[in-house]
């Protein structure tokens, strides 16, 4: 008897341990067509919300003051997100709280707007190896789909490319049918940006433009929160997302502080776990792993192995272009990902060098095609302050406001 108390006990646990998930977010099953929701269809009623995290990218530093500034101090964004699904497509929505809106306006270069994408990784068959969570890195290629807010706009194709928009200073040319024109953009004009794209890095987007992936991204302003919805197919050319859990990440940009490539707020990968699946478990544990070390003493460890040389460590330390800054990596970044940095650096390279940085810092090398970074290896560490070092690094994230 007290035997299956014992075992009924370890399984109360186990189930209230998986319950318990940070990072899991449970997709809800429903029988509707999903195709194209949006932001105001009653079927979000049957969704189950979440909160999640979403923490500031400090990885690069800027090369423009302003925005080193209007960021210097940018705190934990605390955003509510759901997930539907009916088998074939899938629908995400997330809430985040903003209090000014900023559109992106054709005529401006300086104007940055505000704006979600939704990340899925392409393979996540081993989820201790999931893509770099900064728009994936070579040979972990990530989907991401990207909406942002942006002015009604009017082009004839409709694939969003400025160059075919109407100039409007050739008045000789359109006269009056550019007054009968205006009136048309009135009603047929778009205020959808939606991209979908393949990324193995910044600067290594590829827009999908074969028309093989059919997604349906929306974004509206209501309460000083944004909302946003994404729906796609389970499965295409590019992601297969019939499994147990499937793991997601989230972006938002803010336009008033901004936010653009390299400065923005994201999740780590959290798990989206299917409800009436049984699997999911490898994903979800992966996910929320915590390193058995001891923070304070890593903390040491960090100081005594000279990583503070070449990274920023927490936000009040100075920056420093040698490498990306580590003051949030505890917020986005995964246990296995942190220990892999440190006992096999090139195996996920951070592409995002700042450009302008002096050469000499170069974060990586190619050789023989591959990249290969300049971090020292620090594989020959013993096993227990490899651990003292991850738990620290999970601790380094911003907070809450
Ligand atoms: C010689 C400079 C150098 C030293 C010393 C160094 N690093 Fe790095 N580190 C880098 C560079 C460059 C990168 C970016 C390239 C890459 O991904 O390996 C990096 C990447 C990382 C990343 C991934 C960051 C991200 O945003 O994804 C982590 C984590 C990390 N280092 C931790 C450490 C820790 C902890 C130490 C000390 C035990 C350390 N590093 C020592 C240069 C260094």
């Amino acid at each position: 008897m007290k035997r299956v108390i014992t075992a009924l006990l370890a399984v109360c646990l186990t189930i209230a341990a998986s319950v318990a998930s940070e990072a899991a977010i449970t997709a809800v099953r429903v029988g509707s067509d999903i195709k194209r929701v949006s932001y105001n269809s009653a079927i979000w009623k049957k969704a189950k919300f979440s909160d999640i995290l979403l923490y500031p990218q400090t990885t690069i530093k800027m090369n423009d003051e302003k925005a080193n500034g209007l960021n210097a101090e940018n705190s934990v964004i605390r955003a509510r997100a759901a997930a539907i699904y009916n088998g074939r497509d899938i629908a995400f929505m997330v809430r985040w709280p903003d209090d000014t809106v900023s559109v992106q306006r054709g005529d401006s270069l300086t104007s940055y707007p505000d704006g979600f994408a939704i990340m899925f990784a392409m393979d996540y068959s081993n989820p201790y190896k999931l893509p770099y969570i900064g728009m994936g890195s070579e040979g972990r290629p990530v989907v991401i789909h990207l909406q942002k807010a942006v002015r009604p706009f009017y082009e004839p194709n409709g694939h969003g490319d400025v160059y075919m928009q109407m100039n409007r200073n050739q008045t000789e040319l359109f006269g009056k049918s550019l007054l009968r024109f205006d009136k048309r953009v009135k009603k047929l004009g778009s205020s959808d940006y939606e991209r979908s794209f393949v990324s193995e890095g910044f600067r290594s987007m590829t827009e999908i433009k074969d028309g093989s992936n059919r997604s349906y991204a929306r974004l509206s302003y209501r309460n000083k929160a944004w909302t946003g919805t994404l729906s796609c197919p389970m499965s295409d050319d590019y992601v297969n997302l019939h499994a147990g859990a499937i793991p997601v990440a989230f972006a938002v940009w803010d336009g008033a502080k901004m936010g653009r490539g390299g400065l923005k707020n994201l999740s780590g990968w959290l798990s989206v776990k299917l409800e009436d699946s049984a699997e999911g478990d490898m994903l979800i544990n992966a996910l929320d792993e915590r390193s058995p070390g001891n923070p304070s003493v890593g903390k040491v460890a960090v100081a005594i192995n000279g990583c503070a040389g070449c990274h920023q460590i927490e936000s009040s330390d100075t920056p420093n272009f040698m490498g990306p800054a580590l003051s949030n990596i505890g917020g986005y970044a995964t246990e296995a990902y942190i220990r892999e940095s440190l006992v096999d650096p090139s195996a996920v390279v951070v592409p995002g060098h700042n450009r302008n940085a002096h050469s000499a810092y170069k974060w990586y090398t190619e050789e023989g095609g591959r990249r290969v970074s300049t971090m020292t290896d620090y594989s020959k560490l013993d096993e227990k302050t490899i651990n003292d070092i991850v738990a620290y690094l999970q601790t380094l994230k911003a907070k809450e406001e």
